[in-house]
């Protein structure tokens, strides 16, 4: 397999460069109105707006615009960019695998389908060396996440190859990049047959991952970081998504609520607690 090597170039000679085309525009066209869908089905933007109009009542401070700016911006570089509401490093380090490789792929896709699309054309060689970096990532974090990382399998002792419905996501987006990957590599070794069906594979995985937004869990990079963005202001203006303010055994008020009682001698550092074991949950 060659790196380099623009895959979208040499199928033109059998397939025309405006269907691909029209392929990824369809694809694209699936995932907003999926998500749009979604939205729709489950009442999610209705739910945030009234949600975030509550918490509205409930503050105690008011976040001003520049701090809200600030909080975007926190946002994006912690949450979004770096998937900073991982606990568990491994988790965090398998997303951020799967995100990067996933996002470099997409860009790397529409650049050679539309800008580079035939032989004749000379491909920059970051755009195929993105594309099949980035499927090696989908395949290399996507591939711990569902062996080893999934709640079903780390923490409640299922097998890996059990599936439910909440897998469609993951299983559909690493199939996309592993036929892709597959697909590349016998198209530049001259295996036709191989290629062909590596081919239609890539295909109809790149059609349930696009297709299937409203039952899967494809939304969730764009709602996250509205729920990311919300989480840190109701922090910041007091309304605490409705929850108590941690209690604070050193402060006498704390202390002698009725619900504290039985912590009223209690010394202050307890140890580890349940942080004694690893959490190796979420
Ligand atoms: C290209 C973009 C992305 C890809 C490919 C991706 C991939 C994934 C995958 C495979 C999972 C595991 C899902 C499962 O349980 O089956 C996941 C979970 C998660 N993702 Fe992403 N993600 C992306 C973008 C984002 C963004 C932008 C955010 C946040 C700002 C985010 C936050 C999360 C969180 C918090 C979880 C775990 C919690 C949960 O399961 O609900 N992701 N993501």
């Amino acid at each position: 397999m060659s790196f380099t090597m623009n895959p979208f170039a040499v199928l033109s000679d059998t397939i025309p460069a405006a269907v691909m085309q029209a392929y990824v525009v369809v694809m694209f066209l699936l995932v907003v109105g999926g998500t749009i869908a979604d939205m729709v089905h489950k009442r999610s933007a209705q739910y945030f707006f009234e949600n975030a109009e509550k918490a509205k009542k409930a503050r105690v401070k008011n976040v001003g615009g520049a701090h809200k700016a600030g909080i975007a911006v926190q946002t994006i570089a912690a949450d979004v960019l770096t998937s900073a509401e991982f606990c568990n490093q491994r988790r965090r380090v398998a997303h951020l695998l799967g995100m990067y490789g996933f996002v470099s792929f997409l860009v790397a896709t529409i650049a050679m389908v539309f800008f580079y699309p035939s032989p004749a054309m000379a491909t920059p060689a970051v755009w195929p060396v993105l594309w099949h970096l980035g499927a090696l990532m989908v395949i290399i974090g996507g591939g711990w996440f569902w062996f080893f990382i999934r709640v079903d399998v780390s923490a409640e002792g299922h097998p890996w190859h059990r599936i439910v419905r909440a897998d469609l996501f993951i299983l559909s987006l690493i199939a996309t990049n592993l036929f892709g990957l597959i697909w590349s590599a016998a198209q530049a070794s001259g295996w036709n047959a191989w290629s062909s069906i590596f081919l239609a594979l890539f295909i109809l995985s790149s059609l349930v991952l696009f297709g299937g937004v409203l039952w899967s869990k494809f939304a969730h990079m764009f709602f996250k970081p509205a729920a990311a963005f919300q989480k840190r202001v109701a922090k910041a203006d007091g309304s605490m998504d409705n929850l108590p303010a941690p209690a604070d055994r050193s402060n006498p008020a704390d202390r002698d609520r009725h619900s504290m009682e039985l912590l009223k001698d209690a010394p202050l550092n307890m140890g580890l607690g349940i942080k004694r074991e690893r959490p190796q949950h979420y």
